[in-house]
């Protein structure tokens, strides 16, 4: 039996992986100008790691994390975001010393056993962007106001800004409790996960993507009518930076992260064009994640793509396309051309040439279509008698012009 792929996890094409760099560049390039820097993570961590941060009461951790023990028993898990990770480094690599506002990306891939279909996988690639250390409603408008711009860049416009207040320690616990009572008028309405998990987790049932529950979410009192004045006027602060960037967004009473760890903005930018999986990103605020994972308490921001939705929505151009065909094909004609042919091409790309052959003994006219086929700016035709006097052929491809050539003048020649 031919042994496939697993579901819900796909290759990425050498035909294609020109779109991934392109995107991976322009990030690059834009989040350092925000002053961020990369950092690698494992893929895979103690599964204790994201029981305490993404939430016991999550559909992450309740039925989507690729978990198994090792060859020791240690329980393992595949990220199944970034997030965590990204705090246990600052945490175990004690980065908060000297105290300072840290900025970092990540990019890679995750797991979640989620269900696949259009624009979700099971092993899925992010790219994540984390803020610690500040507690400023700047940070907020910044990062926000970086995606947008990174999307710009990127020739995607027509897409949705998002966000809400998640309020602070200090007003949602008294909020959940209103909350849990409403929630108890409808409960016979509900669909079964949010009548299973209201009681641990009720914010989940305002972003319910069922129909009926989502009706009933528009019923239910919002948390934005009941945050303290500090979560309010950091919410306000928020919403006039970005205004006063010129950036479009709307607010979504009922966005509330599938993801535990928020507090005060929670953020989502979707688009249109996605059908059901619509969300492009999503993030926000994250106060106290670094404390409860023993760590000192340090507030952070930070938000993460996909990066498939996006390679699906971004309208790439050709002038973006990098070079896809060599500058020279060198084509052998018997024996004796081997060793010279493998030498010139050799030199010639030590010289920073991109140069093609044919591996085979084939005849002239394989050889010569294989030439064609490739595209090169030039094909080089080694023979014997070529061998013998020093003169090879050389033919602009473009052209069809075909001239004699000394070795020595070869990369000038084709420069
Ligand atoms: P998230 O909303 O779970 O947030 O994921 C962020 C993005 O990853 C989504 O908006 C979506 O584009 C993509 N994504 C999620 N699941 C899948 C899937 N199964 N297949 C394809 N794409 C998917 C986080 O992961 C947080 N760690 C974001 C964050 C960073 N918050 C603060 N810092």
């Amino acid at each position: 039996m031919k042994i496939q792929s697993i579901r819900g996890v796909k290759d990425i094409l050498p035909e294609d992986i020109w779109k991934w760099q392109y995107i991976e560049s322009v990030a690059h390039n834009i989040f350092s100008r925000f002053g961020f820097k990369e950092i690698r993570l494992p893929i895979f961590e103690d599964t204790r790691l994201f029981l305490r941060s993404i939430g016991e009461a999550t559909d992450i951790v309740e039925k989507e994390m690729y978990t198994f023990n090792d060859r020791s028993g240690d329980s393992i898990t595949l990220r199944p975001e970034g997030t965590a990770s990204v705090v246990r480094a600052y945490i175990e690599h004690k980065m908060y010393n000297p105290p300072s506002t840290l900025k970092m990306f990540y990019v890679g891939p995750m797991f979640r056993y989620e269900r696949p279909q259009a624009g979700r996988l099971r092993q899925f690639n992010q790219i994540g962007v984390e803020v610690m250390g500040s507690s400023s409603p700047i940070v907020d408008a910044e990062v926000m106001t970086m995606v947008i711009e990174f999307f710009k860049e990127l020739g995607l416009t027509e897409v949705s800004l998002e966000i809400n207040s998640l309020g602070s320690q200090e007003c949602r616990p008294q909020y959940r409790e209103i909350l849990k009572a409403e929630i108890e008028k409808f409960l016979d309405q509900l669909c079964s996960n949010c009548t299973a998990r209201y009681q641990r987790n009720p914010l989940r049932v305002l972003d319910c993507k069922v129909e009926q529950c989502s009706k009933i979410a528009d019923k239910l009192p919002k948390l934005i009518d009941h945050l303290d004045k500090a979560s309010a006027d950091h919410f306000s602060e928020v919403r006039s930076l970005l205004d006063s960037a010129g950036i479009p967004y709307s607010v979504n009473t009922n966005l509330v992260r599938g993801l535990d760890y928020y507090n005060h903005t929670a953020f989502e930018i979707t688009s249109v064009y996605l059908g059901a999986q619509n969300a492009i990103c999503g993030g926000g605020r994250y106060d106290t994640l670094v404390e409860d994972l023993d760590g000192p308490s340090t507030p952070c921001f930070g938000f993460a793509l996909g990066l498939e939705r996006l390679v699906s929505l971004v309208p790439f151009h050709e002038k973006k396309h990098p070079k896809t065909t060599p500058d020279i094909f060198i084509v052998c004609l018997g024996k004796e051309t081997k060793m010279l042919g493998f030498q010139i091409a050799h030199e010639l790309r030590l010289k920073g040439f991109w140069v093609e052959r044919d591996y085979e003994t084939a005849s002239m006219k394989s050889q010569m279509r294989k030439a064609n086929k490739s595209q090169s700016r030039f094909t080089l035709i080694l023979g014997e008698n070529e061998i013998r006097s020093g003169n090879l052929k050389l033919k602009n491809m473009d052209t069809g012009e075909q001239k004699e050539c000394l070795v020595q003048n070869l990369a000038t020649e084709i420069t």
